[in-house]
């Protein structure tokens, strides 16, 4: 595939919350989305997708409702790396837990930086400090002691201080310099899918080259079809999305898995030639095999 770096364009960056159990990942994204949503543009009724963005000075930042550690890294087997930047939340009551340091592993893995958000620092007995110090044994090192990991301390209960995490981001963002073309057709991942009794198929898709548009022929995993409708988080339709944008969409045969890449095609029939062909390959496989396979 070839680059047209005049076509390039600067794109928000897309950031997956990980963390320990019960260290807060949750609260942070019903914060965010809470602030994101009474900040209010008209539109429909809010829902749950997998994703959404939030603003800051008129900047977005696309989030990942974290996925758990095991799906992030089944998504990263597929080869779909979905996310620049990692924000671990380690809460100041509670330090560094096993699934911090698993968490760690799979942003270091995927190669993508590592925002920490020491939470819960309203709470009696938080420890941010604690924190700093123990995560220092796992390269994450302050600014303040000569290292480079930016260190943010919050309460996502609160909303403390969470405009200066949304900052970092947005900074951390700068440095990597995330840009993407827009005027090539869409391609991108799967966040999740399931398959709804009314409209079929629903998908959440994260857009990361390109534009997709209503109507796209689209070859997505070893499912195909073209995009009936496509709507954001606030349910809003849309007629296209540009890289960074996560979008639920309809319109295909079947439902995909998370992780799966999407492509758009010339036309409909080569978009359903190249479903059925992987379908075909699909199944060949899990009769030779015997066992599940992943198609890229
Ligand atoms: P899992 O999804 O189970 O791994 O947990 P989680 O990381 O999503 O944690 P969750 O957001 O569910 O928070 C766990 C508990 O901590 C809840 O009772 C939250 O209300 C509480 N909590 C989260 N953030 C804060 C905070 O900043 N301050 C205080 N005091 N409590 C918090
Ligand atoms: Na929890
Ligand atoms: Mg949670």
């Amino acid at each position: 595939e070839t680059v047209n770096e005049d076509a390039l364009e600067p794109r928000a960056p897309v950031v997956t919350i990980m963390g320990h159990v019960d260290h807060g990942k949750t609260t942070l994204l019903d914060y965010l989305r809470k602030t994101n949503v009474t900040e209010g543009e008209a539109g429909g009724i809010t829902q749950h997708i997998g994703a959404y963005q939030a603003r800051l000075d008129g900047r977005l930042i696309t989030f990942l409702d974290t996925p758990g550690h095991a799906a992030f890294s089944e998504m990263r087997a597929r080869g779909a790396n979905v996310t620049d930047i990692t924000v671990l939340v380690v809460a100041a009551d509670d330090g560094v837990q096993p699934q911090t340091i698993e968490a760690i592993n799979h942003a270091k893995a995927a190669g993508t930086p590592v925002i920490v958000a020491v939470n819960k620092i309203d709470k009696e007995g938080a420890n941010p400090d604690q924190v700093m110090n123990q995560l220092m044994a796992y390269d994450l090192v302050p600014e303040e002691y000569g290292g480079s990991t930016i260190f943010v301390k919050i309460s996502a209960k609160q909303g403390q201080n969470i405009d200066q995490l949304l900052e970092m981001i947005l900074l951390e963002a700068d440095v990597l310099e995330l840009k993407a073309d827009p005027t090539q057709p869409g391609r991108g991942s799967v966040i999740e899918a399931r398959l709804d009794k009314g409209r079929g198929p629903v998908s959440t898709v994260l857009v990361q080259q390109g534009t997709l548009h209503i109507g796209d022929p689209v070859v997505v995993g070893n499912t195909y079809g073209r995009i009936r409708t496509m709507q954001n988080e606030k349910g809003e339709d849309l007629k296209e999305a540009k890289p960074a944008t996560p979008v639920q969409i309809t319109g295909l045969n079947a439902v995909p898995s998370a992780g799966d890449r999407f492509v758009v095609m010339a036309d409909e029939k080569s978009a359903r030639a190249a479903g059925e062909e992987r379908e075909k390959r699909a199944r060949e496989e899990v009769r030779n095999a015997g066992s599940v396979v992943t198609l890229d």
